[in-house]
Formats: C-alpha cells, structure tokens, sequence
C-alpha cells in the first residue's frame, strides 16, 4: 500500500511506522489518522511481523498533536465523531491489538501525540522529548483518550495537573510520573526501542496477546480483570506453545515459538 503521510519499513519481524509530515511536526490530520488505521491493521493481520514501532519523522517531533487546522469549522457533532472515530480505530486499535506497539518519542509529543504514545504499549523517549497534553490552551480537552489514559498512567493529582496547567514536561519528569519507560540519548532511542521489542519477539506471542488483554482488562469499566486472567491463562494451556515452552524448560534448552 501506498502511504502519503507514513513511512513502513519492515526489518525481520519489526514493522517500522514513521510518521512522515516533517513540516508540521507530524500533526496527525485525518488522512494520516486512516493511514495509521491502515498500516496497523496490516501489522496486526500479518504473521510475519511480531511488532511494531511507531516514531517521529526528524528530530524535533513525535507528534506536535492533531492538526489544528482542521478543528477551526467542526461543530458539536463532527467534534464527538472525530474523537470518538480516532479512538475506535487508531488509539484503542493500537492499545488492543494482539502485538506490541513501542511508541519512540524523538522529540515534542504533544494532545494527540502523547495520546498515541499512551495508547502504545511501551514508551521510549529520548531525552530531548518534551511530552503534554495543551488542548485546554485551544479551549478543548484531550479527545484521543488522553484523560482517560494519563489518568491511567501517572494518578489522578498530576494528570489533572498536567491537562488543567497545559504545562509541558521534559523527559525526566515523564520518567520519574511513569509515563514514559526509559528515557537514552537520541542516538540510542531505536536500538533501545528494539531491544526492547526483540525481548518481547523471543517470547510466546499467543502469551503476549494474552498478557496484553489481560492487564487492558484491569482499566475497562464492566470487566472483571481477574475473570479475564483467569480466561486467558486457561487458554494457553490450548497453544502448542505452552508444551514447546514447558518441555524446553524441563530439557535445558532455548524454546522455539510458533505462535501456536
Ligand atoms: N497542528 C497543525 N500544525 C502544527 C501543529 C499542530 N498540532 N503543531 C505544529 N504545527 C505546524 C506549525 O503551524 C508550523 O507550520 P508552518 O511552518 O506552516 O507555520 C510548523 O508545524 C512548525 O511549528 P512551529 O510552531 O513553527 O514550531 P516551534 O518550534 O515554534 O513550536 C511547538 C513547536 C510544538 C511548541 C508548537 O508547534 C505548538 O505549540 N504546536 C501545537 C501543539 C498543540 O497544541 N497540540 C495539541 C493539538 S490538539
């Protein structure tokens, strides 16, 4: 597929999305939106890849938010399809899907960006990023499930600090709140983004997807989490994976996953 607005590479089993609008910071505008939902949901269907990173095209942005510029003529009912479209297919894609999603913040991530890289499953900054949430600079809120994920992510106090103030923070206070994982040098983001996924990659991937809907399910209203665990955990007694990785275990040697 052709892509406007991102930049695929594929590398062994790791999809690369770089978002690819430079000149306005990487703002996602609704056709980078589609094309996000579009590319994330070849990753997720295609067996050849185990996860996905998703990055910042330069080296000033992640993402600068969504485009401003298309906000200027909606009204209240195209306001509520748009965030409630975004986050159907992009933001809870991503925060749902059955692979890994390491968000690797090169710069600003800001309103929408910091809620792409919350709706990641992993976050890596570099240690120039600068991450917040300013809509109410704009006289709007988060809309991509930003108060609802920065809740999540760091308590209730500093989220409603960081959304009521707008304030910008840099990358060690994202680290110290927990709201990014690691924070290296600019040189260092990819390779510590791959690592990280490669960690993940050389384990079961029936058990990840399983791990990933499971502790979704500790923050959805009218699920129990725990219910859930207990479902997934029975389920992969079902997967060739579990005996190939109990039998590599008991015979002292490296496990090979099919994701079966
Ligand atoms: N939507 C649309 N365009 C954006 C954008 C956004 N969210 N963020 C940046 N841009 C554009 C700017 O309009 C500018 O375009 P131009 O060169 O055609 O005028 C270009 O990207 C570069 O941005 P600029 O503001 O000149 O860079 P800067 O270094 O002075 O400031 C920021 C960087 C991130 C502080 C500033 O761009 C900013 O505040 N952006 C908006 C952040 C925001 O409110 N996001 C939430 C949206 S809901």
């Amino acid at each position: 597929m052709n892509y406007e607005n991102l930049l695929i590479e594929t590398k062994e089993r790791i999809c690369y999305i770089t978002i690819n609008r430079e000149s306005k910071l990487n703002a996602l505008n609704e056709s980078t939106l589609e094309e996000l939902y579009n590319a994330l949901s070849d990753c997720f269907y295609d067996r050849s890849i185990g996860g996905v990173i998703i990055t910042g095209a330069g080296q000033k942005a992640f993402v600068a938010g969504a485009d401003i510029s298309e906000f200027a003529e909606l009204n209240v009912e195209q306001g509520m399809e748009l965030a409630r479209h975004g986050q159907k297919y992009v933001f809870n894609l991503i925060e749902n899907g059955p692979k890994p999603v390491v968000a690797a913040i090169n710069g600003f991530a800001l309103g929408g960006g910091l809620e792409l890289a919350m709706a990641c499953h992993i976050r890596v900054a570099s240690d120039n990023a600068r991450v917040g949430q300013p809509e109410v600079t704009l006289g709007l809120i988060p809309g991509y499930g930003g108060t609802q994920r920065l809740t999540q992510l760091i308590g209730k106090g500093k989220a409603m600090e960081l959304i009521l103030t707008a304030d910008m923070i840099n990358a060690a206070e994202a680290l110290q709140l927990g709201l990014v994982n690691h924070v290296v040098t600019p040189e260092q983001l990819l390779p510590k983004a791959e690592e990280i996924l490669n960690k993940i990659l050389a384990k079961a991937p029936l058990a990840v997807a399983a791990g990933i809907k499971a502790i979704n399910a500790s923050l959805t209203d009218g699920i129990n989490g725990y219910e859930t665990e207990i479902s997934e955990f029975g389920k992969c007694f079902g997967t060739d994976d579990l005996k190939e990785g109990v039998d590599a275990f008991l015979n002292k040697r490296k496990p090979l996953f099919k994701g079966r």
